[in-house]
Parts: C-alpha cells; sequence; structure tokens
C-alpha cells in the first residue's frame, strides 16, 4: 500500500471508530445500578475472578467466553447458566464439552448472596466476571453497565443456531453478529478476545490435512504452525487434545492475536479469514485486524466498548425475569 492509500484507510478507520463512542451505551443499564443494594459486588466478584485465576489461569479466558455465549442467545441473561434435560443451552454444540467455569460463577454467586441476597442477577455476574477476567489478564478496563435479570428459559436450539462456528464463513459469521445488532467491525473486535485461552483439536482439524476436501491443509495456515498443529492432532486422534489460540502469549491479553493473522498464525479458520479469505467482506476485516496488529491501545479502547455493546443484546429489566437464587436453576 503507498503512503496516501494508508492515509485514505487511516481516515476512514478513524470515521468508523469514532461513531461507535456513543454507541454502545443502552439507556436501559446503568453502571450504578447496585450502588446502595450491594455497594460490594464489584470487590467481591473481583476477589472471586481474582482466586479462580491464580487457580488456573486458563479460567479467565473461560469466563469470557461464558458472557458471550451467554448474550448471543436470548440476550444477556444467564440463559446458558441453567442446567436441565438434554435441550438446554449446554448441550448445544459450541458448548458441550466445551464451556467451562459455572463452578466458578456459582462461587461468587453465593459470595454475592451472603453479602446481599436476591438482589444481583447472574446475567449482571457474567458481565462483571468478563470484565475482571479481561483486566485481570492485562486487558482493558471499562465500567459494567448492569440492571439485567435472569432468564426463565435455556434454549439448545437457538443456541446451535446463534452462537458462531468456527466452520462457519466470514459472512455466515458476519449475520450471526448481525442477527444481535452487532456490527463487522465487532465481529473484527471482539474477535480479539482469541488472545487468551484454549481450544480444541475438533474445531479447527479441518485445516490439518484435507481442507475443504482439496487433499491439502489450509494455505493460509503457516507452515511450521501447521506441522505443530498435525502433530498434535493426528487424523486418527479424539479432538480432545487443547492448545492455545494466541501462541506466543497465550495468557496475557494484548494485540499479538492480530498480530499472528497477518503471519498465518490464526488458529481457528475463523480467526484467520478475518485476513486471508478471498470473501468479498475480507477487504474490510484485513484493514482492521491490520490496524488493531499496529495499535493495542485502540483495540483495548475498542473492545471495552465493543463488550458493553455486546452487554446490552437484549436485556431483561424492570419486572422481566427474575433474579435467580441458584445461577443454575429458576426460583420456581
Ligand atoms: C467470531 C466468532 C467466534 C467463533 C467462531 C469462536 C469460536 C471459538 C472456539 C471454537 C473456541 C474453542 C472452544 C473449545 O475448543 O472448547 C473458542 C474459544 C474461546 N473464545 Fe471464541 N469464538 C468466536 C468469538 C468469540 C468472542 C466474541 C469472544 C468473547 C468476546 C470469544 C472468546 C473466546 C475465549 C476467551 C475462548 C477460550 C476459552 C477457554 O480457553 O476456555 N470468542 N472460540
Ligand atoms: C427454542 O427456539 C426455537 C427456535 O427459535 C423455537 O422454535 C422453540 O420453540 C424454542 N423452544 C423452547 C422450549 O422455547
Ligand atoms: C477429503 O475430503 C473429501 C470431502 O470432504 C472426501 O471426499 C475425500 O475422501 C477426503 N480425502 C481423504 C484422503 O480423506
Ligand atoms: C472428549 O472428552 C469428553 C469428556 O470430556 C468425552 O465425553 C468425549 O466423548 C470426548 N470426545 C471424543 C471424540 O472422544
Amino acid at each position: 500500500m503507498n503512503k496516501s492509500c494508508r492515509a485514505i484507510a487511516c481516515f476512514w478507520l478513524m470515521s468508523f471508530l469514532n461513531l461507535s463512542v456513543a454507541e454502545p451505551m443502552s439507556p436501559k443499564l446503568t453502571p450504578y445500578f447496585y450502588r446502595t443494594t450491594c455497594p460490594d459486588v464489584f470487590t467481591i466478584v473481583r476477589r472471586e475472578v481474582l482466586n479462580a485465576i491464580n487457580e488456573e489461569i486458563r479460567m479467565a479466558a473461560s469466563l469470557l467466553r461464558l458472557h458471550f455465549h451467554d448474550c448471543f442467545v436470548n440476550g444477556c441473561d444467564a440463559s446458558i447458566l441453567l442446567d436441565g434435560d438434554e435441550d438446554i443451552e449446554k448441550f448445544a454444540t459450541p458448548n458441550i464439552n466445551s464451556a467451562r467455569g459455572f463452578e466458578v460463577i456459582d462461587r461468587i454467586k453465593s459470595s454475592v448472596e451472603s453479602s446481599c441476597s436476591g438482589v444481583v442477577s447472574c446475567a449482571d455476574i457474567l458481565a462483571i466476571v468478563a470484565r475482571d477476567s479481561v483486566h485481570l489478564s492485562g486487558g482493558p478496563f471499562w465500567y459494567v453497565q448492569l440492571g439485567r435479570r435472569d432468564g426463565l428459559v435455556s434454549n439448545k436450539t437457538l443456541a446451535n443456531n446463534a452462537i458462531p462456528s468456527p466452520f462457519d464463513s466470514l459472512d455466515t459469521i458476519i449475520s450471526k453478529f448481525d442477527n444481535v445488532g452487532l456490527s463487522v467491525k465487532d465481529v473484527v473486535t471482539l474477535s480479539g478476545a482469541h488472545t487468551i485461552g484454549r481450544a480444541r483439536c475438533t474445531f479447527f482439524s479441518n485445516r490439518l490435512f484435507n481442507f475443504s476436501g482439496t487433499q491439502e491443509p489450509d494455505n493460509s495456515l503457516e507452515y511450521e504452525m501447521l506441522t505443530e498443529l498435525q502433530n498434535l492432532c493426528p487424523q486418527d486422534g479424539d479432538g480432545n487434545t487443547t492448545t492455545v489460540l494466541d501462541p506466543y502469549s497465550f495468557d496475557q491479553f494484548d494485540n499479538n492475536y492480530f498480530k499472528n493473522l497477518l503471519n498465518g498464525k490464526g488458529l481457528l479458520s475463523s480467526d484467520q479469514i478475518l485476513f486471508s479469505s478471498d470473501e468479498e467482506t475480507t477487504s474490510t476485516t484485513k484493514q482492521l485486524v491490520q490496524y488493531y496488529s499496529e495499535n493495542e491501545r485502540i483495540f483495548f479502547m475498542e473492545f471495552a466498548y465493543a463488550m458493553i455493546k455486546m452487554g446490552n443484546i437484549n436485556p431483561l429489566i424492570g419486572s422481566e425475569g427474575e433474579i435467580r437464587k441458584s445461577c443454575r436453576v429458576i426460583n420456581s
């Protein structure tokens, strides 16, 4: 790209970025929601998240993902936390043997309950936990919007349809984000969450030997990483081996995820297509990947806004839903 093109791209990105500043604020939720009813909620949650991360550092990633998988299905209503028969979200394809951290949420909920009983929703706990997980991993801080109430249903079919799959095309992923009011830019920004955490072979082994029936590996995957992953995930393996999403700084929340994409080192197909696919939309996402790879500060700021925006998806408020006593079951 020549110099003047760069300046235009930068101007275009900046105006794109400025637009988002007012966007994520919801008139329904407020950071002060528990100021009088549960003033210690932030201290309690942060302490428990810190304990959980000290016990297992990956937990930060697992907890962040729970908020995402909650918000995309029936809004941010803690529906992912409900136990039940086989039709619940926990058994949906993106969650089964994959979503984790439920015991940590139980522990946090009971600590919060012992300080202010029946006041703080499980949905709000997930939102605060996601923020603390990012911040304690070295990422940005933001003021969490609060006042969500807990839903009464958990729907496996809905989870299967709404949560993006790592095998989806970029256009499909974009339309799944669009379904919940999130933009193409949010796809790129929020995918930056894959700067922490792990994934199982089953979610990327399709890229390693016979990609889309070509009898060849995915040619957008860098060669050395390909060889390592082929050894890690043999074709006759059970798909349960895990590896890190961001090979060089896996437990640190930073912008290395985007640098990896420039070098063909995105782990999931859904990561690498943001930079490498020949879909038309990739020309948009690619520039943003490039931009974040060069500007961690802007990535952090935009990630915080996008998380607030994601946290605003279809909340239950007022007298809708309920405040669950246990995050795993509805009250009656
Ligand atoms: C853009 C579409 C997305 C797709 C297709 C996707 C897919 C996946 C997959 C397949 C895994 C590995 C799960 C496993 O092996 O058990 C994963 C892990 C993860 N995802 Fe995403 N994801 C997407 C967006 C997001 C977003 C928006 C967030 C949060 C804001 C997020 C946060 C995470 C985290 C933190 C992990 C690691 C979890 C852990 O180590 O327990 N992802 N994702
Ligand atoms: C779950 O969602 C699907 C798809 O929207 C809908 O057809 C079905 O009735 C829902 N099931 C329950 C139990 O609410
Ligand atoms: C590769 O995948 C295609 C389509 O999925 C399949 O028809 C073919 O048999 C596979 N080749 C090998 C060598 O496994
Ligand atoms: C992966 O592990 C889970 C238990 O964690 C097990 O239920 C599942 O069957 C395993 N998957 C395969 C393909 O073996």
